[in-house]
């Protein structure tokens, strides 16, 4: 079954062709970070305006590389949510009238979904049941992840996201949009010791999460010293040391708590060298696996889209098509049932 999966919840039109058998085909992507980066974050009219221009030459840009014409695709998936209503809408127009034009059925795919299998994309893949961190701008949470669609939540932040903490903390020091990478930069040149900020919630007991605390203390640390480039490469290291070593903690409880020795790590922070670094470490220390996907997977991207509406829609294969549509701007994980 070929698939074609569209991304375009937020600020990346992202475009994929997945093979049930053949694997994933060709991806291209168009990030509008650039567009956006003069605003300081995302303005969602120009999101839409541009998922309109970008996501038709994309699916053609996908074709040709796997050598393929529409008529090959037995299959549509598209986000549906939760993202921003206007840039959901242009991926599930296109999407729908794409499907209704080539008799094909689509799925409706749930963004966080697609970020938390989209490690199974990736050679050797772990079987289920395993542990999954989703650590995105707008989430932090750990699950049970048994199955498609077959998720247990075990722990959740109680207010900012670790990615929004990230985004935070890089405009307290003066940096780019998105934060996460432009302060895992600025850290790379940041020393030891200096400061010490909170480890918020670390040994709560629980697998829950806070981090606005700690983007108070990069405001009082920031306000407390002088604003040279030093400061900031100081401030930055420490934050990340922070917010890694929390993310790390958790897992390898959430580990020790479920008994399984597999953890996945999605979402734009699973980029995260000093995350990954650390995850590593304590993992292997605990005879335990990690699996993260390809850099390039854990931001925002078609192929994860195009992989998770693979597993719903071979599920559903034989139904007849239905066109009709909506989108879903806020969409709980938690609702979400085994593929029928
Ligand atoms: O998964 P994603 O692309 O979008 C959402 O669905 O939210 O994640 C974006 C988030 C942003 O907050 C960004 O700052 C963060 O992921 N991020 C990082 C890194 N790359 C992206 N955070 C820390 N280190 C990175 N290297
Ligand atoms: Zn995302």
């Amino acid at each position: 079954m070929l698939i074609l999966g569209i991304e375009s919840s937020c600020d990346e039109t992202g475009i994929a062709l997945y093979d049930t058998e053949r694997g994933l085909l060709a991806y291209a992507l168009h990030s509008q970070i650039e567009m956006h980066s003069e605003y300081g974050g995302v303005v969602p009219e120009l999101a839409s305006r541009d998922h309109i221009r970008r996501a038709l030459p994309l699916i053609q840009k996908v074709l040709n590389d796997a050598k393929l014409a529409l008529s090959d695709i037995d299959g549509i998936a598209y986000t549906q949510g939760p993202g921003l209503s206007g840039a959901l809408l242009v991926g599930t127009c296109i999407a729908e009238s794409l499907a209704f034009t080539l008799n094909v059925p689509t799925i409706g795919v749930h963004h966080l979904e697609g970020h938390l299998l989209a490690p199974l994309l990736e050679e050797n893949p772990p079987q289920f049941p395993f542990v999954a961190l989703l650590v995105s701008g707008g989430h932090t949470q750990l699950m049970k992840v048994t199955g498609v669609g077959e998720y247990e939540l075990l722990g959740d932040t109680l207010d900012d996201a670790a990615g929004e903490a990230f985004d935070k903390t890089a405009k307290l020091l003066g940096l780019a949009y998105p934060g996460g990478p432009a302060v895992s930069k600025l850290a790379i040149q940041g020393s030891k010791g200096r400061f010490k900020l909170p480890r918020p919630m670390l040994n709560s007991g629980d697998l829950n999460f806070s981090f606005s605390g700690l983007k108070t203390a990069v405001l009082t640390l920031a306000n407390q010293n002088e604003s040279d480039l030093q400061t900031k490469a100081d401030i930055a290291y420490e934050f990340q040391e922070a917010v890694t070593e929390i993310l790390t903690t958790k897992c390898m409880s959430a580990l020790r708590q479920t008994g399984l020795d597999n953890l996945i790590v999605s979402g734009g922070v699973g980029a995260n060298k000093r995350l990954r670094e650390q995850l590593n470490f304590a993992t292997k220390r605990k005879l335990c696996h990690v699996h993260y996907p390809r850099l390039e997977f854990c931001t925002d991207n078609g192929a994860m889209i195009a992989f998770a509406g693979a597993m719903r829609l071979k599920a559903l294969e034989g139904s007849q098509p239905s066109h009709s549509f909506t989108v879903r701007p806020r969409w709980d994980l938690a609702e979400l049932q085994k593929p029928q």
